[in-house]
């Protein structure tokens, strides 16, 4: 045990495997107590025995995170067992890949309620513990680098954008009552990672989960004062922070924006403005053949001249 999280107690959502799994055992070995929460009651069962036959202090939770009367009671659980809740790793996640037009509603509805209600529910009920302890405390979100934008994860790159956004909403919030807000986007070879041949080829086996528990730690523990408000990405080899969108200039200033002004915008002045998008910063059409950039298998159609 290292003591980086002496003293601590701390929620990771979604940690019977993959990343919260090594979140859980990481924090523990560091000195925190730990509630084991994944919606897997017995994978979560597995995580906190163990953390104990290790000689650390676990507790397993089988809450769903995408009930908010189970995120409650998995907050309670920490404060039942452990006196308070000092951080939060808001893990617990689904993903799946289709291509936009063909998204299932269902499966749309199931991934938005874990991550992005699931955050919302046991972020908001771990946040009301912190601020009534008066202690403040560290929130880490788990995002994804897909939330730029990433083929066939429309739905999944929405609810990590989303985490990103509800990152730097809380961080405002939350900063006059001592909580520090902070997300990652972390790259691990995991389940997740197994069932999508893209991913499996961006990810290799040595890309394990523990390499990114790091940077979660340091970001729950007091080591990372005066930091919040941040999206940092790791994917083993990298860490690096991840830039913010911003309102970019120029800003163009009309008394009304009528049709014709709207059109003058995009061909005298935004045309050459145009922002690479997507996770692998797609070069808009009306640019490539400025920038030499062949299209990327599309059928753009165009216009007659
Ligand atoms: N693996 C990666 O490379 C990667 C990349 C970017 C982001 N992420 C994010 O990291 C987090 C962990 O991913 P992982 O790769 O370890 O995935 P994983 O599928 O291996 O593990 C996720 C765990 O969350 C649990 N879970 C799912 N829904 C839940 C719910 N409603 N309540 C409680 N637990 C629930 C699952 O049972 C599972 O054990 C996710 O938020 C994921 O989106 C992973």
């Amino acid at each position: 045990m290292n003591g980086q999280l002496d003293g601590k107690a701390v929620v990771v959502t979604g940690a019977g495997r993959g990343l919260g799994e090594a979140f859980a055992t990481h924090a523990a070995q560091a000195g925190a107590c730990v509630v084991v929460n994944d919606v897997d009651a017995d994978l979560a069962e597995r995580t906190t025995a163990n953390i104990t036959a290790h000689g650390g202090r676990a507790v397993a939770s089988g809450h769903n995170v995408a009930d908010a009367d189970q995120a409650a009671a998995l907050v309670d659980l920490c404060v039942a067992e452990f006196g308070t809740v000092d951080g939060l790793v808001n893990n617990a996640g689904l993903n799946y890949e289709a291509v936009s037009w063909r998204d299932d509603p269902d499966d749309v509805r199931a991934l938005i309620e874990t991550n992005v209600l699931g955050v919302i529910y046991v972020g908001t009920a771990a946040a009301r513990v912190m601020v009534d302890g008066g202690r403040g405390g560290s929130i880490v979100n788990i995002s994804s680098g897909a939330s730029l934008g990433q083929r066939k994860l429309a739905a999944y790159s929405a609810s990590k954008g989303a985490v990103a956004s509800l990152t730097y909403s809380w961080a405002l919030d939350m900063e006059e009552v001592g909580i520090r807000v902070n997300a990652v986007c972390p790259l691990a070879h995991t389940r997740m990672v197994w069932t999508s041949e893209r991913s499996l080829r961006n990810c290799p086996p040595e890309r394990t989960p523990a390499r990114i528990a790091p940077l979660v730690l340091f970001l729950l523990s007091d080591d990372a004062h005066g930091i919040t408000g941040q999206l940092i990405r790791c994917n083993g080899p990298e860490l690096h922070i991840m830039g913010q969108p911003y309102v970019k200039q120029p800003v163009l200033h009309r008394q009304v924006w009528d049709s014709a002004s709207v059109r003058r915008a995009f061909t005298e002045v935004f045309a050459a403005h145009l922002e690479p998008y997507g996770l692998e910063k797609r070069v808009p059409p009306t640019l490539r053949e400025w920038t030499g950039v062949a299209a990327p298998g599309a059928s753009w159609p165009r216009r007659s001249a």
